[in-house]
């Protein structure tokens, strides 16, 4: 289905309401993948689709197109959520003059050696013009991948911002008015925790670059269109990028075997929460562990338990930790605790990964057996 924006742009993508994993991250409402389609005298796609929507995607297009011609393709991105219906587009259009940068054409060239286009490459200030409009591209390597770029569109002050600004929200919902600021910060932290933490420096320059720009709309290439609250949502992304928290906010993430790392996971929540912290507490066995990497993107403490199994922390644990050395939380505190019955290195384990993440570290908290 389309649905029309502003008059002559148009949103084509798609509703991917079942997916559930999106390279690790736990997505329960599903995502979209945005598309637009802009009518001047020219007509433009900004970016496509996931593969498997290809021919949904062809249909959305002609409902605007009617017959006519795409003439110019903007690829921000070409991680396949976004370039993966590139084959068939350019075999249905294959006049189309794909634009994108450097490294976006590496990209496709890789992922699609059998698809037919021409391709241009672009770079910070260049523009395209279709007739009454401008698009300038501002390339913002590392948000997501080195190839990634957004595009504005100068005449309608609207930014394609692609992953930038995203939320993995696959309920159909086109705009930010339909559920409010609350839950359009709630998503876009979750999808900034778990897709953009660690290309914080990349962000902030990329925020840098916009901020002259008047932004009257913003079409990300995830989750809904953002109008109402793009100021609110700037402001979120700096504090953010600067790896801001509460001061005061503590996230237990834990698992235990038999019970005494729940116990202690319990003990530590009393602890703390009679000393005025706002405590959560996160079982790993109940949540996935890209649900505690949300919660962790505003707690200035992160405690972590396992018990030892095998000489190791348990494999849950373990992952919840590797996903989040790669996320680069910064300027946080962390504890490592469990049970153990005699060799006891899975808190050893946690210690250490929490202080190569940079953690500034509190004593570890380990007991035998039972408490
Ligand atoms: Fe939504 Fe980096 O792809």
């Amino acid at each position: 289905m389309s649905n029309k924006i502003i008059d002559n742009v148009y949103s084509v993508g798609v509703v991917d309401k079942d997916v559930r994993m999106f390279h690790g991250y736990f997505t329960p409402i599903g995502t979209t993948y945005n598309s637009y389609l802009v009518i001047d005298e020219k007509i433009t796609l900004v970016d496509f689709v996931k593969a498997a929507f290809a021919d949904e995607f062809l249909q959305n297009l002609e409902e605007v197109l009617q017959g006519r011609m795409i003439d110019y393709i903007v690829c921000n991105h070409v991680e396949p959520d976004h370039s993966g219906a590139l084959p068939k587009v350019m075999e249905k259009y294959p006049q189309a003059m794909v634009y994108g940068t450097a490294n976006c054409a590496k990209g496709l060239k890789a992922y699609y050696p059998d698809a037919k286009y021409d391709f241009t490459t672009v770079k910070l200030g260049d523009v395209l013009n279709t007739g009454k409009y401008n698009f300038k591209f501002i390339p913002m390597p590392m948000v997501h991948w080195p190839d990634s770029m957004s595009t504005y569109l100068e005449e309608e002050e609207l930014l394609f911002s692609n992953d930038a600004f995203g939320q993995h929200t696959g309920t159909g919902e086109l705009l930010d008015t339909e559920n409010g600021l609350e839950k359009l910060i709630d998503r876009s932290a979750d999808y900034f925790a778990n897709i953009l933490l660690p290309f914080c420096g990349q962000i902030l320059k990329l925020l840098d670059q916009i901020s002259g720009l008047k932004l009257r709309i913003v079409c990300p290439s995830h989750g809904v269109i953002i109008t109402k609250y793009i100021p609110e949502i700037l402001q979120k992304y700096v504090s953010w990028c600067n790896n801001e928290t509460e001061e005061k906010r503590v996230l237990i993430v834990y698992d235990t075997m038999w019970g005494t790392t729940r116990k202690l996971a319990e003990k530590l929540n009393r602890e703390y929460s009679e000393k005025g912290f706002d405590v959560e507490v996160i079982n790993l066995t109940e949540h996935h562990y890209s649900d505690a990497m949300s919660r962790a993107l505003e707690a200035k403490y992160i405690f972590v338990g396992s018990p030892t199994l095998n000489n190791n922390m348990l494999p849950s644990v373990s992952a919840f930790l590797i996903y989040l050395k790669g996320l680069r939380p910064k300027k946080r505190i962390g504890k490592a605790f469990g049970a153990y019955g005699w060799s006891g290195e899975s808190i050893s384990q946690i210690n250490e990964i929490l202080i190569s993440c940079g953690f500034e570290m509190e004593e570890p908290l380990k007991v035998l057996w039972n408490i």
